[in-house]
C-alpha cells in the first residue's frame, strides 16, 4: 500500500513533521492552510519555506476548495477546531450545518476521496461539547457521519506529558479506517470492543495504557430517524478512549502506563536568553501583573441576568517549575496572561518569558522551525495552534504497523461505498441559530 498523505488545516506542518520523522515512506501529496481574515499568511509561508512551493500546497479557505480536485490519498490528516456540529432541516435548502464549521469540509474531502485511513486531532472538550444540555452531541455527530461514510473509529485523549514529552498538552486523537481495510476486518473479529481499546491499535504501540478501564459505557448511534433527529436527540458520556464499530460505541477511562524518560521544561530551556524584552524587569509593573494573574483570587461578579456570584481561581506555580513538563501552550503565549509561561533564566536567574525557540521545543518541532521571517508574536501564535510532534510520531508508528499488514487497497476512485450518506449543506450564507 502506498502512503500518500493529505494534510488539512496544516498550520506549520505538525502532522507532516511527525510522520516524516518516522522515515517510513509517508509522502504528503496535498496540503491546505488558510488563516481566516489575515492578509499575511505566516503559517502557510512557513510551511512553504520548509516544504517548497507546490501546486499542491493551497492557501485558500478550505470551504472554497473543490474537493474533487484534491489528489488521491491513503491517509487524510488534520487538526481542526471544536465547533458546533449540529444540523437542522431548513425546508427547501435541505439539511444544513452551520456555515464555517470545518468538520463538514473534512467530511466533504472524505466523501470525495475515500482515503483508507483518517487521522485527526482536536481539543479534548470535543468529547463533551456542547456541554451539559446535550453532552457528547458534537463528537457523536463525527461518529455518525464517519459511520455513514463507511468507517470504523477509535479515539484517545492523550496528555503528551504522560508519555515523557515536554508539554502537558491534552488533545483527542481520532483514527478512522475504511470498511474494506484489513484492519477493519481485524477489529470486527473481536467479540468485545473493550479488547480493541486494550489490544492492537495505533495508540497502544508506543503509548501503552493500564489494562483496567473505569467509567465503561456502551451505546449506539443507531435508532435515529435521520441526521437531524440525531442532532436534536443524541447525547452520550464519552470517556477518554473508545471505539465505534458498526454503529456500536464502547468507551472507558484509561490511565497511561509509562515509566520511561521524562523531558521537562528545564530540559528544553536555552542556557541563557539574550532578548532583553523577554525579561519582566524590563517592563514597569509586569512582575506585579503576573503575580496577580497567577495568584489565587476570589472576585465578586454579576452575570448578565443580574445574578451575583464569586468567581474564584486557585494559584499556579510562579515561576513555572523547571523540573516538570511545560503547561499547555496557547496562541496568546508571551502576552501578559495567566497561561503564559514565566521561567527563571538559567544564566542570570532573572524572570522572563520563554523564547520562540523554547516554544518550538515544547512542541518538539525542530529548532527554529518558525524562524522563517514571521514576527515573534506569530512564532508563538503558530506554536499555540500546533501540536506535540512526538505524539504524532508515536501514533504514526502504530499506523505504520497497521499499514504493513494491508494488501493493495482500492483507490478512492475504485472504492464504491453503497451506504446512505445524508447530504449536509454548509456553504449557504446563513448561520443557523439552533
Ligand atoms: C489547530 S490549527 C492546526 C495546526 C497544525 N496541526 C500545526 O501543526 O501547525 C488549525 C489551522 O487551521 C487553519 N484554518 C482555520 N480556518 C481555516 C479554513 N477555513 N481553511 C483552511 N484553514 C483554516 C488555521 O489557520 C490553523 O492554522
Amino acid at each position: 500500500m502506498q502512503k500518500r498523505v493529505a494534510e488539512m488545516f496544516a498550520g506549520v506542518g505538525g502532522f507532516r513533521v511527525g510522520l516524516e520523522s518516522l522515515n517510513s515512506g509517508w509522502d504528503t501529496v496535498w496540503a491546505n492552510q488558510w488563516e481566516p481574515g489575515k492578509k499575511v499568511q505566516h503559517a502557510y509561508d512557513a510551511y512553504v519555506a520548509h516544504f517548497g512551493e507546490s501546486k499542491n500546497h493551497s492557501n485558500v479557505d478550505i470551504n472554497k476548495v473543490d474537493k474533487n480536485t484534491i489528489p488521491d490519498m491513503d491517509m487524510l490528516v488534520g487538526g481542526f477546531p471544536c465547533q458546533d456540529y449540529s444540523v437542522a432541516n431548513s425546508g427547501a435548502t435541505g439539511i444544513q450545518g452551520k456555515k464555517g464549521v470545518l468538520w463538514w469540509d473534512i467530511r466533504d474531502v472524505i466523501q470525495a476521496k475515500f482515503p483508507p485511513f483518517v487521522f485527526l486531532e482536536n481539543v479534548d472538550r470535543l468529547l463533551s461539547s456542547p456541554g451539559p444540555r446535550q453532552r457528547g452531541r458534537d463528537f457523536g455527530m463525527i461518529l455518525y457521519t464517519l459511520q455513514q461514510l463507511g468507517y470504523g473509529v477509535q479515539w484517545r485523549v492523550i496528555n503528551a506529558a504522560d508519555y515523557g514529552f515536554p508539554q502537558r498538552r491534552r488533545r483527542v486523537f481520532i483514527f478512522a479506517y475504511r470498511k474494506d481495510t484489513n484492519y477493519y476486518g481485524e477489529v470486527a473479529k473481536h467479540k468485545n470492543l473493550k479488547d480493541v481499546v486494550l489490544g492492537d491499535n495505533p495508540f497502544n504501540k508506543r503509548m501503552p495504557i493500564k489494562q483496567t478501564l473505569t467509567e465503561v459505557h456502551e451505546g449506539t448511534i443507531d435508532g435515529y430517524d435521520d441526521i437531524v433527529d440525531f442532532s436534536n436527540e443524541f447525547s452520550f458520556k464519552f470517556a477518554n478512549t473508545g471505539v465505534m464499530h458498526d454503529s456500536k460505541i464502547f468507551t472507558g477511562k484509561y490511565q497511561a502506563d509509562y515509566s520511561g524518560k521524562v523531558i521537562t521544561l528545564g530540559d528544553i530551556m536555552v542556557d541563557h536568553a539574550e532578548d532583553e524584552s523577554l525579561y519582566l524587569d524590563q517592563h514597569e509593573g509586569q512582575l506585579k501583573k503576573f503575580e496577580y494573574l497567577k495568584g489565587p483570587k476570589r472576585i465578586p461578579r454579576k452575570s448578565a441576568s443580574g445574578h451575583e456570584y464569586v468567581y474564584s481561581e486557585g494559584g499556579m506555580a510562579f515561576p513555572d517549575v523547571p523540573e516538570r513538563p511545560g503547561r499547555t501552550m496557547l496562541t496568546s503565549e508571551r502576552s501578559v496572561n495567566r497561561s503564559t509561561h514565566v521561567v527563571r533564566d538559567k544564566g542570570n536567574g532573572r524572570l522572563r518569558m520563554i523564547t520562540p525557540l523554547e516554544a518550538e521545543r515544547l512542541n518538539m518541532f525542530p529548532d527554529n522551525w518558525t524562524d522563517t521571517g514571521m514576527p515573534d508574536r506569530f512564532r508563538y501564535f503558530t506554536m499555540g495552534n500546533a501540536l506535540v510532534v512526538g505524539v504524532i510520531k508515536a501514533i504514526g508508528d502504530g499506523i505504520d504497523d497497521i499499514i504493513s499488514k494491508e494488501g493493495e487497497l482500492a483507490d478512492a476512485n475504485q472504492f464504491e461505498w453503497h451506504g446512505e450518506i445524508e447530504p449536509v449543506e454548509h456553504t449557504e450564507p446563513m448561520d443557523l441559530d439552533i
